[in-house]
């Protein structure tokens, strides 16, 4: 049966036979500025935030977990890591076909697929739901690798990241910890959301649930110091957030990261074995950080390129100042960043891209075309209560009478809700730890500045279009009525869009760094399904850690549906398969589990 490309184009009865034929329905990437979305995702957010306060789920969860030791398996031990997974279709299963390869080439070298994939958190965008995780990760994984039947099934390990947890984690803890549970060719084993894995030669594989961004719970942490974990072996950490990025100068040091340093130090450390790295992913990006001067603190690496939209890597810090929570001030570590993907300068480039916010996302450029017609009800009411009738009231002083006679209640309403929306969703506030009260006035007036000035640029296209269909139409009102209104939408769907997407490149271009939501949104707003990411590592016979990071620039739009080829995967990219390629050089690990290469 062929299947449509065009996965937002597809009718409700191609929508019903697919999902017949495959048993889940391929999703088109999530828009994360569409207002549906913000509204159901933000009332999710807060019930989440609200329940996961009364009602933690991490605490109720006492089942035994074993069988995670493989200290005894033979040779190399081969595990995957991937993370935020479960967005869009092409993307999605683009990266699960990867991991399904016999072997992927790092540089020539080739890698086989691992024994173990580990999931780093948001395996399902934009909330968590049945449907939503069949849709969007069990079905892409299971066509990427079905069940075939092969004696050694790979193991399949996940945490949940902030997305799995806004259904209060219902769905991930049906999904990866039932009994006997599995994905395609994968076996879920774990029957928490955490764990901990045994490998050989004394390295452990510990992966740490924090809920909402919060303090580990007493019954997680008794699990974690019930490990035999003997002095001397090593730790690879697995967390749902990168909580060091921010850790710079200037900045106050977020709540997440003493949590973090928390259980690095009072569980892992304590323990007595040595934390080699943590990684993570929560940022759809590939970054590493590495410790300038102390040989015994960890490598940091985010590597969230599963599936998710693309974050950018130009704004991250070149340096960080990370001070643990059991030492001073004087003794924070100092960090560099060593390596990122998608390059700086191609992130740099890309965020261009939100230029075409309207093309990239109707409903959001739908929202402000709705937004200018309200506008423009609001000033045609006031010209309609004009002694002379509308056209007359709109001629009769020129564009600046036309102006002042549409001032009323209103349409003065409409600029001031516009003004605030704007204003309030301005990413341009002083630094939390800035001292110098000029920087703090002068960064507040900007803000107002440019909130005004923007406010402004939407009010002068929206009355100049309103003022041309007066003009044009002559003196029927009904008529101006009809024309101006849809001439309004028109215009604030397509210019009014473009205008958010200047104001918001501009903040970008100038601020950089220092206004964090203005990147992200950059980001967020284009839904970029390309540069996504994997790491590959070895577990060797000698007792070495080596980890492959690879990166994928172009993941595949077009895919054959080849249930023929069972039980290869069922679907077979069409034109040019998708490859992956290094991305950093290899990160190797001595048996001490210090870098070494
Ligand atoms: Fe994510």
């Amino acid at each position: 049966m062929p299947l449509e490309d065009n996965l937002r184009d597809r009718s409700p009865a191609e929508k019903r036979d697919e999902r017949e034929e495959l048993g889940f329905l391929r999703q088109p990437a999530v828009r994360w500025l569409s207002p549906g979305l913000l509204a159901r995702s933000g009332v999710e957010v807060l019930v989440s935030g609200t329940f996961g306060k009364f009602a933690d789920k991490r605490e109720i969860q006492r089942e035994p977990q074993l069988g995670m030791d493989y200290s005894a398996a033979a040779g190399d031990v081969w595990v995957d890591y991937l993370s935020d997974t479960g967005d869009g279709w092409e993307a999605t299963y683009t990266m699960a076909w990867l991991l399904a390869q016999e072997s992927l080439d790092f540089d020539g070298q080739a890698l086989p697929r691992g024994r173990i994939l580990l999931l780093g958190g948001d395996q399902v965008y934009p909330t968590a739901e049945p449907v939503a995780y069949e849709d969007r990760f069990i079905g892409p994984f299971a066509a990427a690798r079905p069940k075939s039947g092969a004696v050694e099934e790979p193991d399949l390990y996940a945490i949940p990241g902030n997305h799995d947890w806004y259904d209060g984690l219902a769905s991930f803890l049906r999904v990866f910890c039932a009994r006997e549970g599995r994905i395609g060719e994968w076996r879920t084993r774990q029957r928490r959301s955490y764990f901990a894995l045994k490998l050989p030669n004394d390295w452990w594989i510990w992966a740490i649930d924090i809920q909402l961004d919060t303090y580990i719970d007493d019954v997680q942490l008794d699990y974690f110091l019930q490990q035999p974990v003997k002095p001397g072996d090593k730790i690879v950490l697995m967390t749902a957030k990168p909580a060091w990025i921010k850790a710079v100068p200037g900045r106050l040091e977020p709540g997440c990261w003493r949590y973090l340093s928390y259980f690095e130090e009072r569980v892992v450390r304590a323990s007595g074995a040595h934390l080699a790295m943590t990684i993570t992913g929560d940022i759809h990006h590939y970054a590493r950080y590495e410790p300038r001067d102390d040989p015994e603190a960890p490598t940091r690496v985010t590597a969230g390129g599963g599936g998710a939209y693309l974050s950018g890597t130009h704004t991250l810090y070149p340096e960080l100042h990370v001070r643990s929570l059991d030492h001073d001030a004087a003794e924070a570590v100092t960090y560099g960043l060593e390596e990122v993907y998608p390059r700086a300068a191609d992130s740099r480039r890309l965020s261009n891209g939100v230029l075409g916010l309207a093309r990239l996302n109707p409903s959001f450029a739908g929202l402000l075309g709705g937004l200018y017609v309200l506008l423009g009800m609001a000033m045609l009411g006031a010209l309609n209560a004009g002694a002379d009738g509308l056209y007359a009231t709109t001629t009769a002083d020129g564009f600046a009478g036309f102006l002042a006679a549409s001032a009323g209640g209103m349409s003065l309403l409409m600029v001031a809700l516009l003004f605030g929306g704007i204003f309030g969703g301005l990413d341009l506030v002083p630094g939390p730890l800035e001292e110098k009260k000029s920087v703090v006035r002068a960064t507040k007036l900007a803000r107002l500045a440019v909130a005004a000035l923007h406010t402004v640029v939407h009010l002068l296209i929206a009355t100049i279009v309103l003022w041309l269909v007066v003009k044009l139409v002559g003196d029927h009102p009904l008529a101006i009525w009809a024309l101006g209104l849809v001439a309004l939408f028109a215009a604030g769907a397509a210019l009014g869009t473009t205008v958010f997407g200047c104001f918001l490149l501009a903040v970008h271009k100038v601020r950089g760094s220092k206004s964090w939501e203005t990147a992200n949104q950059i980001f967020t707003a284009q839904s970029i399904p390309d540069y996504k990411n994997l790491v590959r590592m070895r577990f060797a016979a000698d007792g070495s850690l080596t980890l492959y990071p690879l990166g994928c620039d172009r993941v595949g739009r077009a895919w054959d549906y080849t249930p023929e080829h069972a039980p290869g995967p069922k679907f077979s990219p069409r034109g040019a398969a998708p490859t992956a390629h290094a991305i950093d050089s290899p990160l190797v690990f001595d048996r001490t589990g210090r870098r070494s290469g």
